[in-house]
Formats: C-alpha cells, sequence, structure tokens
C-alpha cells in the first residue's frame, strides 16, 4: 500500500536528485532510498502558519513538494530541538523541522537524517554547532547564512549551503519565512546542538 508519506520522500528523492551539486549528489548516492515507514502521531507547531506563503514563494520545481508539504501539514509529526529559555518564544513560535527520514522520522535510517526546516520572518538562529555535518537547501530565498568567521550571505533558493562539522553556523531570516531542505550525517542524527550564540534585540 502506498501512503501518503511514501509520496513525500518519493517527491524529497525526486528533488534531491536533480540537484547538480557534487555534495548533493553524493548525499544522495549513499543513502538507501528503501526505508522502512514509522507510525507516528501527527503533531502541529506554530510555525506551520508560514507554509501557506513557502508555498507561494518557492520557485517552481520545488512547488509540488512545498504544497505537499502544506497539505498533509496536519498528518505530520513536526518537532523542535529547543525550548523557549534557549532563545525566547517568538523562535519557538516561528521554527519548527519535520524529519522525513531519520532515527525519529516518518521513515527509519540510523545513518542519515534528512527533512525540512521552518524558520518564520524576522527570526535569527543564533551561532550554533554539533558533530554531524548538514547540507541545507533553501526552498525560499532571501535568507542570510554564515559559517565559521564569514559575515552573513543572503542565498537564494536552490543554492547549497553546507555546515562542516562542529563548525558555528547561524542564519538570520528577512520579511519572508524560510522553508529549507536538511541532509544531516556523519554524528549523532538526533543531537541538540551545542549554542553559542545569543539572541540580541532586531537584526545586528
Ligand atoms: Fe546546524
Amino acid at each position: 500500500m502506498t501512503t501518503k508519506f511514501d509520496e513525500l520522500l518519493e517527491r524529497f528523492h525526486a528533488y534531491l536528485a536533480s540537484v547538480g551539486d557534487f555534495l548533493v549528489q553524493d548525499a544522495v548516492a549513499r543513502i538507501g532510498w528503501d526505508m522502512p515507514a514509522r507510525e507516528l502521531e501527527p503533531h502541529s507547531l506554530g510555525c506551520l502558519r508560514h507554509l501557506d506563503r513557502a508555498a507561494e514563494l518557492t520557485p517552481a520545481r520545488t512547488k509540488q513538494l512545498v504544497q505537499f508539504l502544506a497539505q498533509e501539514r496536519g498528518e505530520s509529526r513536526w518537532g523542535q530541538t529547543y525550548g523557549e529559555s534557549d532563545f525566547g518564544k517568538a523562535f519557538i513560535d516561528n521554527y519548527g523541522w519535520l524529519e522525513v527520514f531519520g532515527t525519529r522520522g516518518h521513515f527509519a535510517n540510523d545513518e542519515v537524517a534528512a527533512g525540512v526546516l521552518i524558520l518564520g520572518p524576522d527570526i535569527v538562529y543564533p551561532d550554533h554547532h554539533h558533530v554531524a555535518e548538514e547540507i541545507y537547501i533553501p526552498l525560499t530565498g532571501g535568507t542570510e547564512w554564515r559559517m565559521g568567521e564569514d559575515s552573513f550571505h543572503k542565498r537564494e533558493a536552490g543554492e547549497v549551503v553546507y555546515h562542516a562539522s562542529k563548525v558555528n553556523h547561524a542564519m538570520r531570516t528577512g520579511k519572508e519565512p524560510l522553508l529549507a531542505l536538511y541532509i544531516w550525517r556523519g554524528g549523532p542524527l538526533a543531537q541538540k546542538s551545542t549554542i553559542t550564540g545569543t539572541v540580541t534585540q532586531g537584526r545586528g
């Protein structure tokens, strides 16, 4: 029986397979795509209100994938790794992720985790790091990203953003929400990040 999550995994795989980037292609090739499904209770979050805008903003090639995420938001298990005490209430009301596959996602995979992250407009995700290496592909543009000692750079939808193991990185959104696809590999897949930055008032 094919479920709606099989369709999600298929769309997710098809998009990743179409990205012309060595790192992404290497990751796609190493993933065993025949993964067992998990029965998960749906879980909703405040940040899901940004999915409709993300579906408007995302380019044509990712429109169906994002529309699917928006349509099925009520059936999906959205999660948060941080609490209000980490980055404050505004962050928590505007942040969340859906793990498509991994150690806790809709499909079981102990080697690699992947899913999507939402950040609402005008949100700073301060400097943090983790053992796993991380590949992001923003599905909406306009967010600024930084890693290591670099300054913030605005990235458009479809660009590939790489965060090396244990190196600080941060993002800050502008006037529009961020929806980004992520891949985590090479480390504990459900580890809470180590936070090294703080949330400052406004965007600076
Ligand atoms: Fe990260």
